[in-house]
């Protein structure tokens, strides 16, 4: 087993990994074959178990789904590298190639493993992460059944995941943005059920978020309270460079502040300095 990928997936759902020898390989076939893909897995299987968490899954189903969400693009590993990190449009051909990714995840699944009753919740994503909850997306399907409920996690996580990250051909935008533009989406692309617990654990800026306040300074939000509205976080005030002041904007003393937007912590000399106090 290789270390850093069991450390990565411990970090986000505990299991006995022996029993998932397969998927292990398969996981680590992704990480040889690109590394943002197996990055893009692990964020989206970090933020689907979240959600897992929130809607009260139990540990065998919250394993189920971690793994469903790992594997999810598996089928990229059929997509040739030109095409999965092209810069410019896609040909027909080539979209039609980037297309098939689904349909090759479900394939390499079921070559993982039996399809058993016990199994069957893992393969659903693989298939049905691009499907739209009205059904609309890709693989086009002719019947009308609902997606499975891990399909429609997944779907959520790894549209959040794919917005927020930065790609050879695109630049991220910001995690408060991601999500107002993910809300319009609420009932046709998403689960409105889901994406409205995906928006409540986020709050309306992330943690991470580095936020421009009223008074003009700036902060990392670090957490919400049980209490916390979603636009009231904590924050960690920041000025040249360094923490000056740690700040719950629900506090009575600081009620005349709000958050005007949020900014890139690149744009300010701040790149990684949240993730340094992790
Ligand atoms: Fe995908």
């Amino acid at each position: 087993m290789n270390p850093r990928i069991v450390k990565d997936i411990q970090s986000i759902f505990v299991c006995n990994l022996n029993e998932f020898e397969n998927e292990l390989n398969a996981l680590s076939l992704i990480r040889k074959y690109d590394e943002y893909t197996y990055l893009h897995c692990l964020n989206v299987a970090r933020l689907s178990v979240m959600l897992g968490r929130r809607f009260e899954l139990d540990d065998p189903d919250l394993v189920d789904l971690g793994w469903a969400a790992l594997l999810h693009d598996l089928g990229k590993l059929h997509v040739p590298i030109h095409i999965l990190n092209k810069v410019k449009k896609f040909s027909p051909e080539e979209l039609a190639i980037m297309q098939s990714h689904p349909l090759e995840s479900l394939a390499a699944f079921v070559k993982l493993q039996p399809v058993t009753i016990d199994t069957i919740n893992r393969l659903s994503a693989a298939f049905e992460h691009h499907q739209r909850f009205d059904l609309k997306g890709y693989p086009v399907v002719q019947r009308k059944l609902n997606l499975h409920p891990f399909s429609r996690i997944v779907s959520v996580a790894d549209t959040f995941d794919a917005m927020t990250t930065d790609r050879i051909y695109q630049r991220r935008i910001l995690p408060d943005l991601a999500l107002r533009i993910m809300s319009q989406g609420f009932g046709t692309i998403f689960d409105p059920i889901v994406l409205q617990a995906f928006i409540t654990s986020m709050g309306a800026y992330p943690v991470g978020s580095l936020v421009r306040l009223s008074d003009q300074r700036l902060g990392f939000v670090t957490g919400y309270g049980k209490n916390s509205r979603v636009d009231r976080p904590y924050l960690r005030i920041m000025e040249n460079g360094i923490s000056v002041e740690e700040m719950d904007l629900m506090d009575d003393r600081h009620s005349g502040l709000r958050i005007m937007h949020s900014e890139f912590p690149e744009d300010h000399e701040l790149e990684g300095k949240f993730q340094s106090w992790k």
